[in-house]
């Protein structure tokens, strides 16, 4: 079943090359469960797309390529359907809105397989898919059982859940279930790009469909197709500051954008600090940063996991410097 040495170059979608010594490609849980028997210590490829490798791989590596969309009547307004882990995401959605089961069409276009959109609870347009969440099936390595977890059990936060902290390389994620509207979908529009391109087409009673393409249009024109240039999307999380601090900053920079977070916190958006700092746009060797969107570090080619690390930490040092806040990686760094 596994493959010696392959490059894992396609397997990510920063495009890095680094050698997995073993390598097998799993299409069924029983497969997994018989691999798990033999090797604890195992490295789980899904989508590659929030994952910087820096070195070679010497655990098994395991592209986990499992397929299936199923649906189960919830109640009259509502079904759930489960979806097993190699399901590109985005093709879930298409499926999903094709279908008319609505609550995930603002996450249209997020690289990656269904099996890791709780890891790091995805989001964007102001949803995440804990919003929708009802429960999933993972594999425990240590026991080799399946085991089910409510979305309580998962402990969403910003771009976190529980399988980023406690849970992390404990578990395999087998299959994701997701509770979706049959009618009267709770469309939500009010971020400001969508709402720009509802008013461009007089659009006042839009569709799952027309959120879901007007999505489409905004991540197309902003981030970079991981299929033309290698990348992980956002490569830190948006920080969160004090009010006092945003205030002070404020005085020197009255253009600075913010959201709300909480009591006497703010979140500001990374992208602007880095580009108030000059990095938007500029390469260094075949490492670079974006030059719609400053928050997505880019593999131009042949950089290695190394050069964009070092490119982060670059950015990470002079947004300290200039405007006194830590930025923290958002991506895995393996
Ligand atoms: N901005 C800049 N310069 C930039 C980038 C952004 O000034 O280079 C400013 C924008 O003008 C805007 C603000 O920053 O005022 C926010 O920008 P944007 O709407 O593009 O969103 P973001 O906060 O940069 C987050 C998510 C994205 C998600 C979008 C839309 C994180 C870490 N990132 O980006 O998620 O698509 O909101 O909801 O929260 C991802 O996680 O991979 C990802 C792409």
């Amino acid at each position: 079943m596994f493959q010696k040495n392959i490059s894992l170059k396609p397997y990510n979608t920063f495009g890095i090359d680094v050698n997995a010594e073993s390598f097998a490609v799993v299409t069924s849980q029983e497969q997994l469960k018989k691999i798990i028997s033999e090797y604890k210590e195992i490295f789980i490829l899904s989508g590659g797309s929030n994952i910087l490798l820096t070195k070679d791989i010497s655990r098994p590596v395991i592209s986990l390529c499992t397929k299936g969309i199923k649906t189960q009547e919830f109640d009259q307004d509502y079904v759930l359907v489960t979806a097993e882990a190699g399901e590109k995401w985005h093709e879930f959605v298409l499926w999903c809105i094709d279908n008319d089961y609505g609550g995930i069409e603002n996450l249209s276009l997020i690289p990656g397989n269904v099996g890791t959109s709780p890891i790091q609870n995805i989001g964007a347009y102001g949803v995440e898919i804990k919003d929708t969440f009802y429960q999933l099936k993972a594999l425990e390595i240590e026991t080799n059982a399946f085991k089910t977890f409510t979305a309580a059990d998962c402990n969403f936060g910003y771009r976190d859940s529980f399988f980023k902290r406690e849970g992390k390389g404990k578990y395999i994620i087998l299959n994701v279930t997701f509770k979706l509207t049959r009618k009267d979908h709770k469309l939500q529009k009010n971020y400001g790009a969508i709402q720009v391109e509802l008013e461009k087409t007089n659009n006042s009673d839009p569709s799952i469909k027309d959120i879901s393409d007007i999505i489409t249009g905004i991540r197309k024109a902003k981030l970079p197709d991981p299929e033309e240039i290698g990348n992980s999307g956002s490569f830190f999380k948006n920080p969160v500051i004090s009010k006092a601090h945003f205030e002070q900053l404020k005085r020197s920079y009255q253009k600075i954008p913010f959201y709300p977070a909480g009591k006497n916190l703010v979140k500001v958006p990374a992208g602007w600090l880095i580009e108030q700092c000059g990095f938007k746009g500029k390469r260094f060797g075949d490492a670079g940063v974006h030059k719609n969107q400053a928050l997505v570090l880019v593999n131009y080619g042949n950089a290695s996991g190394k050069d964009i690390l070092d490119l982060a930490q670059k950015i990470k040092k002079t947004v300290k410097e200039q405007f006194g806040i830590d930025l923290e990686i958002e991506v895995n760094i393996i």
